[in-house]
């Protein structure tokens, strides 16, 4: 498949488990895509991993906390490439902890990475997909942002918040072209994950046992939801959230 021939995305969190395989596999069908993280090392390697499979990669450092270091990236973007098809608001922290364990610094950090940044990027990126005639955005969510999950009320208050966030701009942009949904994947074997079990004591084996197909996610299978609700495939999805759990949200 070539889907995103002659397209650009930017990937936010690409360094990361999810991120990067989703910046692969939009990359292997053709897009140019932006690997965009805070670590900038990351940020690069993957980038170079990408162009040496013979696709096109290009790393641009941004803390997406930031308002400015936001629209500096989409500044840059099109500068270089002169266009931006695609938007994967991927990158998100997980600060754990019930209301009483929680620092107003996780609180606020929370929000500012897992919900400003969508603010500031889909503000900067809209004007050029309006002006362009069509545009998707895919949010990461989270199936904790829909069943909230103990002891992790400021990740999950955030990724429900993503939800009506993604619910709300595609109803304001559906009119302009722009396909606004969000994935909202269960647990997914990646980085962020594996921080999460060493924290709980538990292992990646209890984690599988709770999934009614039998294991976790991998990061590979999100990135095939993202890559189809970019494309062209998904031209009537908009508004829509998501849910990739192997049943877990259901069980
Ligand atoms: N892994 C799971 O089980 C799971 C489940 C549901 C949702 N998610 C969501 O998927 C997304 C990706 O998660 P992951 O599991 O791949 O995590 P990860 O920790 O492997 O990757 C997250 C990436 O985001 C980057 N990042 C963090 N803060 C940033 C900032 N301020 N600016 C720019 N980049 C920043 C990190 O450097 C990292 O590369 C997150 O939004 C997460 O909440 C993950």
């Amino acid at each position: 498949m070539n889907r995103f021939e002659n397209k650009v995305a930017i990937v936010t969190g690409a360094a990361g488990g999810i991120g990067s395989a989703v910046a692969a596999r939009l990359a292997s069908e053709g897009a140019t895509v932006v690997v965009s993280d805070v670590n900038q090392e990351a940020a690069q390697a993957v980038a170079a991993s990408i162009c040496a499979n013979g696709d096109k990669g290009l790393a641009v450092a941004a803390d997406i906390a930031s308002g400015d270091d936001c629209r500096g990236l989409v500044q840059t973007v099109v500068n270089q490439l002169g266009r931006i098809d695609i938007l994967v608001n991927n990158a998100g922290i997980n600060r754990r902890g019930a209301l009483l364990d929680l620092s107003e610094d996780d609180w606020h950090s929370s929000f500012a990475v897992n919900l400003d940044s969508m603010y500031y990027l889909c503000r900067a990126v809209l004007p050029i997909m309006i002006e362009t005639g069509a545009g998707a955005i895919v949010n990461t969510a989270s199936q904790w942002g829909l069943y909230p999950a103990p002891g992790h009320i400021a990740y999950n208050v955030t990724k429900a918040a993503v939800a009506s966030f993604t619910q709300n701009l595609a109803r304001d942009y559906a009119p302009q072209n722009i396909r606004v949904n969000a994935v909202c994947p269960g647990e997914i074997h990646t980085p962020m994950l594996e921080a999460g079990v060493l924290r709980s004591g538990r292992t990646i084996a209890d984690l599988d046992r709770k999934v009614p197909l039998g294991r976790i996610g991998k990061p590979e299978e999100v990135a095939a939801l993202v890559a189809f609700l970019a494309s062209d495939e998904a031209a009537f999805m908009c508004g829509s959230l998501v849910e990739i759990t192997g049943a877990q949200a259901v069980a």
